[in-house]
């Protein structure tokens, strides 16, 4: 076989391959979502059913133990919420029941209201399938991450439009930059995003220098419409 010809396909098959992984990872990461649900959360409302019962029936119990019967209480409270965050981060259910750009808001929201960076969000509805909408929201967490670890940023802009060659989704940053020819080792933030937009036959570019704030612009053939 010719050379190009040879690594076009060595190029195709690892592209099919990088989408295979990233599709299992995110099945893997919704089953176990969905088995914390079901089987963690039967457990805790029996947990609370039983303490509610308990305290019920322990109305003039001596104050030490009705004082660890309400700590306990807490407890529950805090591993439902604990279990609530945990299952969110697996699978980001307001993907699935209410479209990118709306699961994009909140989570810009819930950002800027955690971190105090002030974010600026223009996302409009785009055309694209499951797996690159999952892409676009891990994009945009992890980029977020790093603007709140990396950058001492004040503002963050995140996009989402139709563009010419299909959906573009922006994230820029206002804080220190970087030099991009500089990976530092060990760090998979920007080259797992890369391999997430790849797999679904989109570009990313990583926009930034040191004190002229970050910019990454990750381009998404638009899905095919549905017939
Ligand atoms: N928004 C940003 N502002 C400034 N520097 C950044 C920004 N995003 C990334 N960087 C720089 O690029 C490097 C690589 O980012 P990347 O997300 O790949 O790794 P990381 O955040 O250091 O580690 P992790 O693997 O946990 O994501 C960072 O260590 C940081 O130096
Ligand atoms: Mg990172």
């Amino acid at each position: 076989m010719h050379a190009t010809a040879a690594a076009a396909q060595r190029l195709a098959e690892l592209t099919a391959l990088n989408r295979h992984l990233q599709t299992a990872r995110e099945d893997e990461r919704a089953r176990l979502a969905r088995d914390l649900h079901d089987e963690l959360g039967a457990l805790l409302t029996a947990a609370a059913f039983d303490l509610a019962r308990v305290r019920a029936r322990l109305p003039a119990a001596d104050p030490e133990t009705l004082q660890r019967l309400a700590h306990l209480g807490q407890v529950l409270d805090s591993v439902v919420a604990i279990k609530r965050r945990v299952i969110e981060d697996l699978r980001p259910s307001a993907l699935d029941q209410l479209g990118l750009p709306i699961a994009l808001e909140i989570l810009g929201r819930e950002f800027g209201e955690r971190s105090g960076l002030q974010v600026h969000l223009a996302l409009q509805p785009v055309a694209l399938g499951p797996a690159a909408e999952i892409a676009a929201y891990r994009l945009v967490q992890e980029a977020l991450t790093n603007a709140a670890k990396h950058a001492r940023a004040r503002q963050l802009w995140v996009t989402l439009q139709a563009a010419e060659e299909g959906v573009e989704l922006g994230v820029r940053d206002d804080g220190a930059g970087f030099d991009t020819r500089l990976a530092p080792p060990g760090t998979y933030g920007l080259a797992g995003m890369r391999c997430r937009v790849e797999a679904e036959g989109g570009t990313l570019v990583v926009d930034a220098a040191p004190g002229h704030g970050t910019h990454l612009i990750a381009t998404f053939p638009a899905a095919a419409p549905a017939r």
